[in-house]
């Protein structure tokens, strides 16, 4: 059985003091519940998160890493400087970092190796753009990125997985997919999985829908049969919706 798994995508937002702040706040309103629940934020909060958050169940994650060990990398942050942080899991290949930093398919294949290497589990980022899902290649295009993505990953580290299928055009727009269009394509994924794998491997893999969930439409989303669980942005900067999120 998967565990429902609710995480929230900070982006670049809350200083320090902000992110403590949220923190203290969002405690008193966490009772613990059945839900997996994570909070992915800025790097320079990840400790006082990590700090704040030990022993509530809370867990914390990254939102980049880079694949090299270490390096001349002006900028970057490694998997090990994570690792010893106490971070739990790292967004990789988001929409956002794919179309303003360059991201590609392959440089998200050897960051997901390079997670592999150590404990962080990685939330993988998938989804078309409106232009691509007018033209009827939605479903191609998420495809495509599976198969680059997880090349030569193994089945015992895909049973680790987080997969967050986040169209574009529904991120940060109010446009949300309807939950028939997230449910789709959260199957279409397992089943992409399943012929990648099999079929127990791919039951283990957490799919989470993406893109404009608040706590007016979570209950909807949740409530399908494919989606297990969702990635949070806007509506996880206030510590009350996150919540209402989470109880959905
Ligand atoms: P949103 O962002 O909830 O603000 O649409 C989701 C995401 O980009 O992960």
């Amino acid at each position: 059985m998967r565990v429902p798994f609710i995480a929230g995508n900070w982006k670049m937002f809350k200083t320090k003091a902000e992110a403590l702040e949220f923190a203290e706040e969002f405690k008193k309103l966490y009772k613990g519940t059945d839900v997996q629940t994570a909070i992915c934020a800025p790097f320079t909060d990840l400790e006082v998160l990590v700090a704040a958050f030990r022993g509530t169940g809370i867990q914390v994650g990254a939102q980049n890493v880079h694949f090299a060990d270490n390096g001349a990398y002006t900028g970057e942050i490694s998997a090990a400087m994570l690792e010893e942080i106490g971070v739990d899991f790292c967004i990789v290949g988001h929409s956002e970092r794919r179309q303003y930093f360059g991201e590609t398919d392959e440089t998200v294949n050897l960051k997901l190796k390079k997670l592999y290497e150590g404990s962080i589990r990685p939330i993988l980022c998938v989804g078309e753009s409106l232009e691509q899902r007018d033209a009827g290649k939605a479903t191609d295009i998420v495809k495509g990125q599976l198969l680059a993505d997880l090349e030569n990953i193994s089945a015992e580290n895909i049973r680790k997985l987080v997969i967050a299928y986040e169209p574009v055009w529904a991120i940060g727009t109010g446009r949300t997919a309807t939950p028939q269009q997230a449910e789709e394509m959260c199957a279409f994924i397992r089943n992409t999985l399943i012929d990648m794998y099999d079929e127990d491997t791919a039951d283990e893999v957490i799919i989470q829908y993406g893109g404009s969930v608040k706590p007016a439409n979570a209950t909807e989303i949740m409530n399908m049969d494919e989606i297990d669980g969702a990635l949070v942005g806007g509506a996880s900067l206030k510590a009350e919706d996150f919540m209402e999120i989470i109880d959905f």
